[in-house]
């Protein structure tokens, strides 16, 4: 069943590829230039009228919707919200006719999640859902379905299916830019393109996994470490901070970057893991200056930085380089690193990674 892996976690992360693939699948028009949703029943009238978008779901699923704010409000200039599932129903959020409220669920059966749905629904919102399982509870009332085609996610730790739900919002702010023309043409096509490519770019970096093997053994060693990153880095730290300490019992935190000495550099001392995540273009100066308040508080800092920025590398005690691509699209590579991060100081304290202590694959109740 492993199909020779030792544990299902890593068989997933490797069929990452597969998984971005088949998700993208039919849905990229062959010449490249366009997607098409065809499964999408909500009307371009319709699009046209969405005044906000609310993005609700829980865990992994919840730091997928972070990246799809960026992605939509990028593309598509909405304004996007975004709420974790079991909040989402007690801050009496505002949802009217023209909300359109996505909810993001591997399992499509999370109970907060499946509320949250119930709840938009009343208040009239169009409720797309973002889901692995054809047919599951969130799948059958929701209004419109994207179905991530990554196949059964067995680990409790979930990785192939947060990638895939990345692709689907990429899909989803193509789809809506396309409608509502807030993208033109050529830049269109240039993220058809860059998403084509993204695949490929990850079997490059999981054919570099044995680096990551030896600085997660040295990372292992510690009780405290530290992610931070800006923009769509921060999201993606959250979610590396989420699978570390899901699998191997580390105490991490992420931290958009900037935000560290308005407090929480104090923590930060000699010989201190920090992963900072650094792939965004316009914000790459001010990650490296970031960098060096806490490498002079004696942190070792790995970077995960774009191939070819030299400026980075040099601030940082290690670094782990991913393929080019459109800063929008960096997190479906930016992640990979960090899944391998987790399940190597997972395996190094002798943990079970496929089912870590007091967690459930599907949450079912609230
Ligand atoms: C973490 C993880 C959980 C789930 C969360 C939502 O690796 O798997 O945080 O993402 O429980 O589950 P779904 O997506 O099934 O609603």
């Amino acid at each position: 069943e492993k199909a020779g892996f030792d544990h299902f976690m890593l068989k997933e992360i490797y069929e990452q590829p597969k998984a971005y693939r088949d998700t993208m699948g039919s849905r990229i028009a062959s010449d490249g230039n366009s997607v098409t949703l065809n499964e999408l029943t909500i009307t371009p009238e319709a699009i046209r009228k969405i005044s906000r978008v609310h993005i609700v779901a829980c865990g992994t699923a919840y730091h997928a919707g972070m990246v799809g704010k960026y992605v939509i409000e990028k593309m598509a200039r909405i304004p996007v919200e975004t709420d974790v599932a079991s909040e989402y129903r007690y801050r009496s959020p505002i949802i009217t006719k023209d909300t359109l409220v996505i909810v993001v669920s591997q399992s499509g059966e999370t109970a907060d999640t499946l509320a949250a749905l119930r709840e938009a629904k009343r208040c009239g919102a169009h409720v797309l859902a973002i889901t692995n399982v054809v047919g599951s509870s969130v799948a059958r009332e929701a209004n419109d379905i994207i179905t991530t085609w990554a196949g059964p996610e067995i680990a409790v730790a979930s990785t192939k299916a947060y990638t895939s739900q990345l692709i689907a919002f990429y899909l989803l702010g193509l789809h809506l830019a396309q409608t509502l023309g807030t993208q033109t043409a050529g830049q269109i096509t240039e993220v058809i393109t860059a998403l084509k490519e993204l695949p490929t770019q990850v079997e490059e970096i999981l054919g570099q996994a044995e680096a990551l093997k030896v600085v997660a053994e040295e990372m292992a060693k510690h009780d405290n470490l530290f992610f931070i990153g800006r923009g769509l880095d921060y999201a993606v730290a959250l979610e590396g901070s989420l699978k570390l300490k899901e699998i191997s019992y580390i105490h991490s935190e992420a931290y958009p970057a900037g935000e560290l000495k308005h407090g929480t550099l104090a923590l930060i001392e000699d010989g201190i893991p920090v992963i900072a995540l650094a792939t965004q273009h316009d914000l790459l100066e001010k990650t490296v200056s970031n960098i060096k308040e806490v490498k002079a508080r004696g942190a070792n800092v790995l970077g995960i930085a774009v191939e070819g920025e030299l400026e980075l590398q040099k601030s940082v005690d290690s670094t782990f380089v991913i393929p080019k691509t459109l800063d929008v699209l960096s997190s479906a590579l930016a992640v990979i690193p960090l899944q391998l991060l987790s399940y190597y100081a997972s395996l190094a304290r002798g943990n079970d990674v496929d089912k870590p202590r007091n967690l459930a694959k599907s949450v079912t109740v609230e």
